[in-house]
């Protein structure tokens, strides 16, 4: 068994409705993509929808399930209740929304303009309640269950320089997350998120490492496993807490970065890199003066 293989058994999401929103590209597809594998029935949602048709109709091709693409910008409120309700006209019911759509850049934060700021927080922060908020009333209404999924960042908690209009956002969408996790609970919503660290992606890469950039910060040497994230990892994880078999977590933000953010955060971590001869050297001065 490896990590780039799927892990949930076959059905664990049949006849499960699941909405995700950046469905079309990176992560987002990748989840699109094992969700249906597993008899999910998926409406993927962005602004572009020559992207998200071209996505679902090889999607449909490889695993002969139904995927409905919706045109939607997030930051519109309007754009997002009707892009909810014509999803569940069509299929009847949404059971899972993932908030996976989101944007960012890379910038010393003085020179950002307040309009380049805010344009992340609408989209990261603002577009994900707006359809938190409507997907949570409407199951609330109807008394149905629900499932949030929040993609946020390990920079969240940490903060971050550089994605500061980014790290502000997705800081508010975990708070977000476990504060509905507990509000709306008692209605039978769960509300979890998954904080990756670095995933390959077109849509990241090219806008957190342009250039230069990318051969002087190479992120697997961040990452003390010493590797990026698989796809396919990260859908397993998605999979498992959109599942029933995840009936019982509710408020979770679960790490998938193979150990990168506790690697800068603690004390003592740089001393990896003191070589074998020094630590032997260490240990015969303490025996020799003990
Ligand atoms: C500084 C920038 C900028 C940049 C745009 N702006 N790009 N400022 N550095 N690289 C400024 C513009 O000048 C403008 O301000 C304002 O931002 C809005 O720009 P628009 O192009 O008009 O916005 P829009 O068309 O709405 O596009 C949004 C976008 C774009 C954020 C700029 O990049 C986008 O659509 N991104 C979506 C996909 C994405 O970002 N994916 C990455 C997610 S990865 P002014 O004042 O000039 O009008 C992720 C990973 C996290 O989150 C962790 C990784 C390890
Ligand atoms: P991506 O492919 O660029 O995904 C971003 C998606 O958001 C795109 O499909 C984009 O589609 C959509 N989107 C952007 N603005 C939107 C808007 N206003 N309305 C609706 N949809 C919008 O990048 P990714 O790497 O897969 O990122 C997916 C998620 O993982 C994000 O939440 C990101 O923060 C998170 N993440 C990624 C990494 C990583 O290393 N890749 C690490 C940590 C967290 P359109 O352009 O068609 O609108």
């Amino acid at each position: 068994m490896k990590y780039t293989e799927g892990m949930l058994v076959q059905d664990a999401l049949k006849d499960q409705v699941v909405l995700v929103t950046g469905g079309g590209t990176g992560l987002g597809r990748s989840m699109t993509s094992y969700f249906l594998t597993l008899g999910a029935k998926l409406v993927i949602s962005s602004r572009k929808m020559e992207v998200l048709e071209k996505t679902a109709a090889e999607l449909r091709e490889q695993t002969g399930a139904e995927v409905l693409p919706l045109e939607c910008d997030i930051r519109d409120y309007e754009q997002v209740d009707r892009m909810f309700r014509q999803a569940r006209e069509y299929f009847g019911k949404i059971d899972v929304v993932v908030n996976n759509a989101a944007a960012n850049f890379i910038s010393p934060t003085d020179r950002l303009s307040v309009r380049a700021f805010h344009t992340i927080l609408d989209i990261v922060l603002k577009g994900t309640a707006n359809l938190t908020l409507i997907a949570g009333k409407d199951w609330i209404s109807r008394k149905n269950a629900g499932v949030f999924l929040n993609i946020v960042t390990t920079y969240a908690f940490t903060g971050s320089a550089y994605v500061v209009p980014s790290a502000a956002a997705k800081a508010g969408v975990l708070a977000m997350t476990r504060s509905l996790a507990v509000e709306w609970a008692p209605h039978g919503i769960r509300s979890n998120a998954i904080a990756p660290g670095p995933f390959p992606t077109a849509g990241a890469w090219d806008r957190l490492l342009p250039g230069e950039l990318a051969d002087k910060f190479n992120p697997a040497k961040r990452v003390p496993l010493g590797r990026v994230g698989d796809h396919q990892e990260l859908a397993n994880l998605a999979a498992y807490l959109i599942s029933p078999y995840s009936a019982y977590i509710n408020g979770e933000i679960i790490t998938i970065d193979g150990g990168e953010w506790l690697q800068g955060a603690g004390q003592f971590n740089g001393l990896k890199s003191l070589n074998k001869e020094f630590w032997d050297s260490m240990e015969k001065q303490r025996k020799g003066s003990g």
